[in-house]
């Protein structure tokens, strides 16, 4: 065994094949007379573990119980099947209160954490209130009048609507922010796009479990405005809650998909 920095290739088992050297994205490899040498630059992104064909490469810094082998008994997941799952997903507004189970949470945001990330920096926080939502939905509402002077100082666009929401939940005790929903997904990282792709394979994983979701502008714009439910969620001055996410078993069922507008596709 030869340990090279953040890499270990076991040269008993290495076969000096270079598809690690290959497939390196950052040319952080290089073969030479005694195998393969880091030289540097590491992405750890994990290509060189994941396309050896000997299992020779090891990354200790990295979660190496999280990698698993390929088998095509796995991969039986067929396109049209697939589209069809996503054409079928529906943002969910009339949730059943009833608890994710854990082991369907930790599946969700396992499929959120191997989403890709820009420079593989992997920065994302996942945070889900389930268990203490009761308890943060309390904090919420019972901050909502402070919001809407913020909101009326501001002359913010989305007054009305939070005006809206607030009469609902007092009057008819209707709650548009969180529609009944029994978890929340927030996804932290000042990255947009990392947010949006982890986002899109946890509400995918969920729509497999027949959990579903929805997307909370309203709640992205409420939670930073309140310092109180920041620090309850442990999310710091420096950070950007860039998703919120309810999700639970929907109250509704949909015979058919959602018509769209004219696509707009050009392939040239
Ligand atoms: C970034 C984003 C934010 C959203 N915020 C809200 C929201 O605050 N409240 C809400 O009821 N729906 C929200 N939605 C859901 C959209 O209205 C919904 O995706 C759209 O109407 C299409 O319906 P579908 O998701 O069922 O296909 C949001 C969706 C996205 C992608």
């Amino acid at each position: 065994m030869e340990n090279i920095e953040r890499l270990i290739i076991n040269r008993d088992t290495c076969v000096g094949c270079g598809l690690c050297v290959n497939d390196c994205p950052s040319k952080a490899l290089r073969m030479t007379d005694e195998g393969v040498n880091y030289i540097g630059r590491c992405l750890e992104c994990g290509h060189c573990v994941a396309v050896c064909p000997t299992n020779s490469v090891s990354m200790p810094v990295l979660d190496m119980d999280g990698v698993a082998e390929y088998n095509p008994a796995t991969f039986d997941l067929k396109p049209e099947n697939l589209l069809n799952s996503m054409k079928f997903r529906r943002s969910v507004r009339f949730f059943s209160n009833l608890e994710i189970p854990e082991p369907i949470l930790l599946q969700m945001l396992e499929a959120g954490r191997h989403a890709p990330t820009a420079s593989n920096t992997q920065k994302t926080r996942f945070i889900v209130v389930q268990k203490d939502l009761p308890e943060f939905k309390q904090m919420f509402w019972e901050g909502m009048p402070q919001i809407l002077e913020q909101m009326k100082a501001e002359n913010s666009p989305a007054l009305a609507n939070f005006e809206r929401f607030y009469h609902n939940y007092q009057t008819k005790n209707f709650d548009n922010f969180f529609f009944n929903a029994p978890a929340m997904f927030l996804l932290v990282t000042n990255n947009v796009w990392d947010a949006g792709l982890a986002a899109a394979n946890i509400e995918l994983m969920g729509h497999a479990h027949r959990i579903g979701s929805l997307h909370n502008g309203f709640l992205k714009r409420a939670i930073p405005a309140n310092s109180k439910l920041m620090e309850y969620l442990g999310i710091g001055e420096d950070e950007t809650i860039a998703v919120v996410m309810l999700a639970g078993r929907s109250g509704v069922s949909y015979s058919r998909t959602a018509p769209r507008k004219p696509a707009k596709f050009e392939i040239r």
